[in-house]
């Protein structure tokens, strides 16, 4: 028996109960929102797909009633406002804060030992904030960019190699934001084959490019924040939790001295397993992509120092 809670039953939040359910990762998805209804409906939505698609999970939905999502082994917090087309991650800060830090507290009165997968923007920060405001144990928050991220792009090298997505390795650390994310292409691989070798450097630069403006290349087609692969994502590192996969998945997570840096929540690789982080893995940067996270390690924590002066720690 598990039980998973995804807070918010906006499009992220429903994707990610939808395929958590298809994937039969967990027995039961408490999907809850503040919106009168809204959790109900998309519960019983995805609940009419059952014999349709074959599972076994059971989704409830519920409005505002933290009880019923009592005793959840990990939570997906994807409360907030989504991006709309022209802004950027960091401009959410100071909506999302207060709201993710409610919930958070909230989901932690019913179920204490928790897991919290962190998706609301900005992402790296509202890690950070989860994980400080309530003084949580650092194995116990995951942002979940990384996942994403690293998802766009092995789908930009398959389109630029011309091959199944699911023959390409690759991955992204850094933070989830435009300029900040750094797609690893040294250790990207076909086959084993590193890509270096397959693509030239102005193909490999424009599928980096293409990845990092990723999200915001699908607001604006889409009007709002992308859905079906973050919540694809999110539901991905529940899953390594859940079942124990170890998988390595970029995550957002607290550094403690790894990669030369302390006090700040960003992307790295992680295994996944039953305690949430069981290993931040330290990767031979060179000094090119050391400078990289340097960069994007300060950009971060500038947008994370905001806390300070929102009074939200
Ligand atoms: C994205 O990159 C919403 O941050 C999310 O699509």
């Amino acid at each position: 028996m598990s039980k998973v809670t995804v807070v918010g039953a906006g499009n992220v939040g429903a994707t990610c109960a939808n395929v958590l359910a298809v994937n039969e990762v967990a027995s039961e998805v408490c999907l809850i929102d503040i919106k009168e209804g809204l959790a109900e409906g998309k519960a019983m939505d995805i609940m009419q797909t059952a014999q349709l698609m074959g599972f076994d999970t059971v989704v409830t939905g519920v409005t505002n009633d933290y009880s019923k999502t009592a005793n959840s082994d990990v939570v997906v917090i994807t409360s907030g406002l989504p991006r709309k087309p022209g802004m950027t991650r960091e401009e959410l800060i100071g909506v999302n804060a207060g709201i993710v830090k409610s919930v958070a507290k909230s989901i932690l009165e019913y179920s204490p030992n928790a897991i919290l997968i962190v998706v609301s923007n900005p992402m790296d920060t509202m890690a950070y904030l989860a994980l400080h405001s309530l003084g949580l144990p650092k194995n116990r928050v995951i942002g979940m960019g990384g996942a994403l991220d690293s998802s766009r792009f092995k789908y930009f090298l398959s389109q630029k190699l011309g091959c199944n997505q699911n023959e390409v390795e690759g991955f992204v650390i850094g933070g989830h934001g435009d300029t900040t994310m750094i797609p690893m292409a040294r250790f990207a691989t076909y086959k084993g084959i590193p890509v270096s070798e397959l693509l030239s450097k102005e193909e490999l630069d424009e599928v980096v490019k293409s990845t990092m403006v990723g999200g915001a290349t699908l607001t604006g087609l889409l009007g709002t924040s992308a859905w079906m692969a973050p919540g694809a994502a999110a539901s991905s590192v529940v899953e390594s939790i859940i079942k124990d996969q170890k998988k390595m998945i970029p995550c957002s997570v607290a550094l403690e001295g790894e990669y030369g840096y302390n006090d700040i929540t960003i992307g790295v690789p992680v295994i996944l397993g039953k305690n949430g982080i069981e290993k931040i893995v330290e990767l031979p940067l060179n000094e090119e992509e050391k400078a990289l996270f340097a960069a994007s390690e300060a950009a971060v924590a500038k947008t994370t120092a905001v806390l300070k002066e929102m009074n939200v720690l």
